[in-house]
Order: structure tokens, then sequence, then C-alpha cells
């Protein structure tokens, strides 16, 4: 089989983002071109407009919809509320930070980089002494941070972030990358004052890629999260998360993310032994059984796989990934029991964040 034919079957596809679009999000973009000037378009806008404002939680934002990619709105984000010049406090834990900082140093801002080990989330401590020392001056215009990195499978605490700044009285901009966390997990622009949240098509709201948001393919997927209930696709990532975490355990894999209180509810980065290359188990799982995981990205090569359970993904799918994952280590030498992984997911029901 030629190396880009897909086998029989669907692919089963868990990387962290494009992820899987529901039927009838595909079916509300089958579409004829329309009349962009009719009276139909602004009332749909509108109606859109105000359903955005709820997977922000948010009453007081401004929505804006942008035909780009989340880099393409993190540009966005920094040229409409920053100056050239300004100072940023940008927190440096995995691949996506990295990316969205050597972006902020492009565009010409003076970034003061707070750098972790990847694996472990944002250093607040380090916040707190520059909030300190800038109390009076107040230098800092912006403090960057992603909510969830996508490399690692860290979350970080945006709470504990705006206690900070208010803390100090301190007025510098909050601006948050919600790429793969904003409709997926626990995400409060107004009550955390967040002052900019931006996120992406591909991943919790289960869009194509590059926000091809045609506007009749959000409309349909803000109805289907409608219908399921926000707090209820949190939960629900919140099981796929702890079922993949559980599984991970029983296969005796360590998770790249070593805070308890960081753990990624939307994409899990699994550390290999130091005998196998992570990317030798992503192609595998590819050729072998149509099964689509996510690399371990820079520093990360070769040590990490990573397992996207976010977007339009149920119980049984996230199985099957397992299983899969399951026969892929088996594949390349690694000792597992087969099935522990999946049968470890039955302690989902007691067990709510492990
Ligand atoms: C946290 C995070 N931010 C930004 C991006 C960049 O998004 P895009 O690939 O749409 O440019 C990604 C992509 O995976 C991401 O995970």
């Amino acid at each position: 089989m030629a190396d880009y034919v897909y086998g029989p079957g669907r692919n089963h596809l868990f990387v962290p983002g494009p992820v899987n679009i529901p039927d009838p999000v595909i079916r509300a973009m089958n579409r004829q071109n329309e009349d962009y000037r009719s009276p139909a378009i602004p009332a749909l806008t509108k109606v859109l407009l105000e359903d955005v404002k709820k997977i922000f939680k948010t009453t007081t934002g401004t929505p804006f919809l942008i035909p780009t990619t989340g880099t393409g709105a993190w540009e966005s984000a920094l040229t409409n509320t920053l100056s050239p010049g300004d100072r940023i406090v940008s927190f440096l834990i995995g691949q996506f930070s990295l990316l969205w900082i050597d972006q902020q140093q492009r565009l010409g801002f003076d970034v003061d980089v707070v750098e972790s080990d990847w694996g472990r989330g944002a250093d607040l401590a380090a916040l707190e002494r520059k909030l300190r020392q800038d109390a009076t001056r107040h230098t800092i215009k912006a403090v960057a941070i992603v909510h969830n990195e996508t490399a690692t499978g860290v979350t970080n605490d945006l709470a504990a972030v705006r206690r900070l700044l208010d803390a100090y009285a301190h007025p510098a901009l909050l601006l948050v990358d919600g790429v793969s966390s904003i409709c997926a997990l626990d995400f409060r622009m107004d009550e955390w004052g967040v002052d900019v949240a931006l996120t992406g098509s591909q991943k919790a709201l289960s869009m194509p890629t590059g926000m091809g948001i045609l506007l009749y393919d959000l409309h349909t997927a803000l109805d289907l999260i409608f219908e399921e209930g926000l707090d209820n696709v949190i939960k629900r990532h919140n099981r796929l998360g702890t079922a993949t975490r559980l599984a991970v355990e029983a296969w005796g894999l360590k998770n790249c993310c070593r805070k308890v209180e960081c753990f990624s509810d939307t994409v899990t980065a699994v550390v290999v032994p130091p005998y196998i290359d992570s990317a030798e188990i992503v192609k595998h799982a590819w050729k072998r059984y149509n099964l689509s995981l996510g690399l371990g990205l820079n520093k990360d090569a070769g040590k990490v796989f990573r397992i996207g359970h976010l977007g339009n993904l149920n119980e049984l799918q996230l199985l099957g990934c397992l299983s899969g994952v399951e026969m892929v280590l088996k594949d390349v030498g690694y000792p597992v029991k087969l099935g522990s992984g999946v049968a470890a997911r039955r302690r989902t029901s007691r067990i709510r964040r492990l």
C-alpha cells in the first residue's frame, strides 16, 4: 500500500487537532454561494456573535470571526492591542508557546520570556517577581499565556494569573491563547478578567482547519455544542482525558505533564522509554492501523507521542484509539499487557481527575 493511501474503514483521527467534524457540520457547509448583501447574512451573524460569546463565557467581550488559522489569530490579537516595542511577559512551556513568542519577537515587541521545563506549567512565581518590580512603572503592557500547551498536554491556571495582576493592581493586558482549550476546558473570560482570548476552528469547535468559518458550519457546530450543553461538553472532555491518563498509567508509561493540577483534558503527551523512538510509534500507528497520533515536537521529538482527545468524540471512539495504541506499543517491542489501558478506563466512573 502506498504511504498516502488509507486502508479500509475510517481513519482514526487522534491528533490534538484537527479533530473529527460532525456530519451535520459537514452537511451545513455544502451550500451554493449566497448574496452576502441580503438581509439573511446580518441576521445569521448577529445570532452567531451572541452565541460565540457563550463559549467564551463573556457578556462584555466583543467577538470577531476571522477567516484565519490560530497563528493568524495570535497576530491579530497582538497587533490590534499593542504597539511595536511594548513589553510583553510571555511564558515558554512548549512548542506552541515558543512559536507565539517567536511571532511576538518578529513583530517587534520587547518579549520578556519566562521559561519553564517543558512538561511544567507557567512559572507564576517569576511573574509575581516581575509584577512587583514593575508595580509603579507599569512597563509591562501585556501578559501572554497559552492556556493549554498542546505540545505537552499542560493546562495553565488563568485565574491565578488574574489574581496576581489584581494583587499588584497592574494594568497589563491578559492575552490568552485558548486554541486547544476553549469549548473543551473550563474557560471564563469575564470572571478571569481575560482581555483578549482567541481560539481556532479545528480544535474543540470540531470544524475545518484554518477557520474555514463559513458561517453555516459555525452555526451548526455551536448548535450541537449548546444541545449537549457547554458544561456537559467540558465534563465529557474530563472523562476522556481521565480515561487516557488511566490507560497511560496502566501501560507503565509517564505523562509528559508533571503536575497533576496541570493535566490537560484535551491532549495527553506520553513519554516513551529511551530505547523507543516515539516517531516510529506515530508512523506505525498510521501505516498499520490507520490511527493518527501526534508527534513529539521540538525538544520532545522522538521522546513523546500525543493522543488528542478533544472535540467531536465519544467513549467508544477513544477506546478504539487506546486499543490501537496498545497494539502499536506491542508491535514496537514495548512490553504492554494488551487490554490493560482499555480496562483501566472503566475506573473513570469513580475517579474524577487523575
Ligand atoms: C495552543 C495552540 N496555539 C496555536 C496553534 C496554532 O494554530 P494553527 O495551526 O491553526 O495556526 C496551535 C495548533 O495546534 C495550538 O495547539
